[in-house]
């Protein structure tokens, strides 16, 4: 198992597992990433990955060349 370091959209950088679930691994470093369906099909819980928009709740990890992943909300929470 390889990790990556991952910079969360508050600025903060942990190191996640590569194949590790998107929110288990933001809950861990306490990042709340929105959520609805969990299945897929909602996009609330999208997030942009090095500027790649993707659904949280179905992806993981991925292994990155540069051994970074930048991950930024794909749209702002309006609270
Ligand atoms: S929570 Fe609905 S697409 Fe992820």
């Amino acid at each position: 198992m390889s990790s990556i370091a991952v910079r969360w959209p508050d600025g903060h950088t942990t190191q996640e597992t590569v194949g590790s679930d998107w929110l288990q691994a933001a809950a861990k470093a306490g990042v709340a990433i929105p959520t609805g369906c969990l299945g897929g099909s909602c996009g609330a819980c999208e997030i942009e990955l090095n500027g790649k928009v993707v659904r949280a709740c179905i992806s993981t990890v991925p292994p990155s060349k540069s051994g970074q992943l930048s991950v930024d909300f794909a749209t702002d929470p309006h609270w």
